[in-house]
């Protein structure tokens, strides 16, 4: 430990960097992501290597660890590793999960969010930064067509929906809980939501001392969305039985398929039941600003909370989430506390009276930035194109012999393939078997030769590979170019295990 005599010489160059070299490796870094952005649909959506070798790679990269090294290097270094080792979601191929590809644009503003590095957890630490996350807050709401009071900018759509459920907690349980926690109540708490909820409901429920065994999975009609009859009758069933329904989750767009559960029936429902309304619009929420799509989201304008991810369908980099709720004081009501080492008291509009997190940083202005570079009218015009992409592919694929189309909801296709000789025999419980191993088989060789990515679906038991696009970047070239690609690859598997059944038989 060196003496406290040396503060008068304190060196602390290496972390500051000075001006010129700042530039220096800024400019080359830039450069180099400017450079990847345009050339990245040439290059491979993602590049496999071991877990072991990655590691490798980075202790080589990081080494020494105990004087440190040069920042041009190190940087560099990572700036290669990174460009060429990763997943890319930005590709155009890129259609797994529901990730989108950043804007780049909101790229540049992660980089000045860092360098203001604005604490938005209080007014008075992030006077402009909290100025744009609630101007950011509001053109959401306007843009989905949802009358919101307020809402927070959070780490995405787990984040956004945990802090609707609290508040719905929060408002049916009232302020004792907050010191008396839920072992005061005598009624157990129940809330519905359908099978095809996103897995943040059981930790939620989980988490916040309910269990799993609160949430009641309301069966869903063909097309996958929430039955209405059987909510009603569930609520029902549970009011006799003395227990004390107090949420109703709406998904617009599911995660597996995209379908929009019958939101204005939920609100129907939550109004006659006196039960709160969450719409969990993480992924399809935006869609609602379409014209040709808004009826589908009648409704979702009389939900107490929403949550809606603007990294899935604005393009925002990686992490943006958002709750929006119709009156702010929901949210003040759970989170809110006035510790007396903070003196924030000159503003109401101190975030960290708005959700659990205490420091936050400054996810508002890659947001803000793309939604006024684009405007309203630009994001509708790629959502919708996106959509388009989606149905196109769900055309195509439905007349090429070999594909089985399942679903197609907003941007999300599902599909199988299915051998020719076995389309006859789909059904049988063998065949079906088969079919599962053989399309999960299917998903995993194209991931890994990295032409195209896609993830998959469970579809009433059948393994699905499943499309999103939430990507600027994909073309109908794009769309064009996969059945034959992926006919290809799935009769080539089909044909090795024909050939291994036999060899063992
Ligand atoms: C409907 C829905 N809700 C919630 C989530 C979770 O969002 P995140 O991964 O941003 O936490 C997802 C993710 O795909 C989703 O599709």
């Amino acid at each position: 430990m060196q003496n406290h005599t040396t503060l008068s010489s304190r060196r602390y160059e290496r972390i500051e960097l000075p001006a010129e070299t700042f530039k220096k490796l800024g400019y080359a870094l830039v450069d180099q992501i400017a450079g990847h952005n345009s050339s990245i649909a040439d290059r491979p959506v993602v590049v496999t290597e071991s877990a072991e070798a990655l590691e490798k790679m980075l202790r080589s990269i990081a080494s020494p660890i105990e004087e440190g090294q040069d920042a041009a290097s190190l940087l560099e270094n990572a700036t290669q590793l990174l460009l060429s080792r990763s997943l890319f979601n930005g590709h155009p191929k890129f259609w797994g999960y529901i990730t989108s590809s950043p804007a780049p644009l909101g790229i540049l503003g992660d980089l000045l969010a860092a360098a203001v590095n604005p604490n938005v957890g209080a007014w008075i630490l992030s006077p402009v930064a909290t100025e744009i996350e609630k101007l950011t807050i509001e053109w959401i709401g306007q843009f989905m067509h949802y009358p919101a009071g307020g809402g927070l900018l959070v780490s995405g759509g787990n984040m956004a929906n945990n802090i609707g459920f609290l508040a719905a907690l929060r408002a049916k349980t009232g302020a004792e809980t907050r010191e008396k926690g839920l072992r005061g109540l005598r009624k157990q708490l129940t809330l519905y939501c359908s099978r095809e909820t996103h897995t943040w409901v059981q930790k939620a429920a989980d988490l916040y001392g309910l269990g799993t065994d609160s949430i009641r999975w309301v069966a869903t009609a063909p097309d996958g969305s929430m039955d209405l009859e059987k909510l009603e009758l569930g609520i029902q069933e549970d009011l006799a039985a003395g227990h004390d329904p107090f949420l109703v989750i709406g998904t617009a767009g599911s995660v597996s398929t995209g379908v929009v559960d019958p939101l204005e029936g939920i609100s129907r429902l939550c109004k006659k039941y006196g039960l709160w309304f969450h719409v969990d619009g993480a992924y399809g929420g935006l869609a609602a600003s379409l014209p040709e799509l808004h009826s589908q989201f009648d409704g979702l304008e009389a939900a107490d909370s929403v949550a809606v991810d603007p990294h899935k369908w604005l393009y925002a980099p990686l992490e943006a989430g958002c709750v929006l709720v119709k009156k702010p004081k929901h949210l003040t009501d759970a989170f809110s506390y006035h510790p007396p080492y903070y003196n924030f008291e000159n503003s109401d509009m101190n975030y960290v009276d708005f959700g659990p997190q205490n420091s936050r940083g400054f996810r508002a202005l890659k947001v803000w930035l793309s939604c006024h570079h684009l405007g309203m009218a630009g994001y509708r015009q790629l959502l919708r194109e996106d959509i388009l992409l989606a149905r196109h592919a769900a055309d195509l694929l439905g007349k090429t012999a070999g594909f089985q189309v399942f679903t197609s909801h907003l941007s999300i296709t599902t599909f199988r393939y299915v051998p020719e000789e076995l389309k006859d025999r789909a059904g049988e419980e063998e065949v079906e078997l088969y079919l599962n191993g053989l399309n999960q088989a299917l998903r995993n060789k194209i991931e890994q030769e990295g032409v195209f990515f896609l993830s998959n679906a469970i579809i009433e038991g059948k393994f699905a590979l499943r499309m999103c696009i939430v990507n600027f970047r994909t073309t109908v070239k794009d769309i064009d170019a996969f059945p034959a690609y992926a006919m290809e690859v799935g009769k080539q598997l089909h044909e090795q295990s024909r050939k291994e059944a036999k060899a063992t038989s």
